[in-house]
């Protein structure tokens, strides 16, 4: 069996939704009562957990909104453990639907995993068995895919977490001071994944899609580790030299990115795609007049679109050596006024406007003042 999953997956789904349905059908070869296979991710920062992954398109009937895992004592006493445990959805306490993805499904088996000790998410399989029809041997088979499931999972987020920690150490050792110190990029990832979200029924967004944006989002500016200290903290406006010196952190970031890939033998690695537009085309307006390529519309890449929006606008939310933070509905003018002028995407700014108060709510959680 192990052979058939490690052949099914060397054809190399492009994402990792796609490995799971690889793996899910591999599973129903051996338990053909297995209906879904799905896991959902925790956000430490936020204490949310929420659905990520699908071996189906999600067709559960109303339970995908985020849960709070610390205020739920079940899910919280689970995460800490490192069995799983069997649920029954008619019988057992209504906080388990929010895992039942096919409406059929009788049971769930739950697990808890881990990256290096620390809790990151569950997977949940939905079985046809009744809690007394499921033995040993199919919980085993169980757990087996439970930690090929992990092993995928953590292999995507080492590569991201190799990347910012490698733009870390090179910033330490040079002793550059990022200019955009702090929370910058905690916050801007917060607010990619809320545009993302608020676009993904309209854009056919996958929850893959929307983690990956709130994952990539952080290496928008990598580039910048290659720009000199003199410019990245200076306490004014640039001028014209400076400003074109600044531009190159997109090229520099590009070029950074590639490396690293290439370094770490993931060039061909799937979602890398998705990276590369981020850092690529961060830059871009609507009308043209971006940089480096001057793209526009469409042919800037929805992903990118979403990052600058959110990158503005935490830029004019935040402290900057030349600029006072400014309150969120300026910010929200302003960002209006620039997708009038045809710079940014009308509807990534709309996400704004229409999702102010969880803008607002992450100003607040993740301000520099808090640090
Ligand atoms: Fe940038
Ligand atoms: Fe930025």
């Amino acid at each position: 069996m192990d052979a058939k999953v490690i052949s099914l997956l060397a054809n190399k789904p492009d994402t990792l939704n796609g490995r799971l349905q690889v793996l899910h059908e591999c599973l129903r070869q051996s338990l053909p009562q297995t209906k879904q296979s799905s896991c959902l991710l925790y956000d430490e920062k936020t204490d949310l957990l929420k659905k990520f992954l699908s071996s189906h398109h999600f067709t559960n009937g109303g339970y995908d909104e985020c849960i709070h895992l610390k205020s739920n004592q079940a899910l919280f006493t689970l995460c800490q453990q490192e069995e799983g445990k069997l649920v029954s959805f008619d019988t057992d306490d209504s906080i388990w639907r929010h895992f039942q993805q096919d409406p059929d499904s009788v049971t769930a088996f739950i697990i808890p995993i881990k990256q290096a000790q620390r809790f990151i998410g569950f997977v949940c399989f939905e079985t046809e068995f009744l809690a007394e029809n499921l033995n040993d041997t199919a919980i085993n088979t169980l757990i087996l895919y439970a930690q090929f499931i992990s092993m995928m999972i953590n292999e995507e987020f080492s590569l991201v977490n190799t990347l910012l920690a490698t733009v870390r150490a090179a910033r330490d050792f040079t002793d550059f001071r990022d200019f955009e110190t702090g929370l910058h990029l905690d916050r801007m990832a917060c607010y990619a994944r809320i545009i993302a979200t608020h676009l993904a029924k309209k854009h056919r967004l996958s929850d893959e899609f929307i983690e990956h944006m709130y994952l990539f989002a952080r290496l928008h500016d990598i580039g910048k580790i290659g720009i000199s200290d003199s410019i990245l903290n200076k306490p004014g406006r640039l001028d014209d030299a400076e400003r074109s010196i600044m531009k190159t952190h997109v090229s520099k970031g590009v070029d950074m990115l590639e490396q690293v890939l290439q370094d770490y033998n993931l060039v061909d690695m799937r979602d890398t795609d998705m990276m590369r537009n981020i850092v690529a085309c961060h830059h871009e307006y609507i009308d043209g007049s971006g940089y480096p390529k001057g793209l526009k519309g469409d042919d800037i890449p929805l992903e990118a679109r979403i990052a600058t929006v959110a990158d503005i606008f935490d830029a004019l939310t935040c402290h900057r050596p030349y600029k006072k933070p400014w309150p969120l509905e300026d910010a929200i003018a302003e960002l209006e006024k620039m997708q009038q002028a045809n710079k940014l995407d009308a509807e990534c700014v709309a996400a704004v406007r229409e999702n102010k108060a969880e803008f607002e709510k992450i100003m607040k959680e993740l301000s520099d003042d808090k640090k």
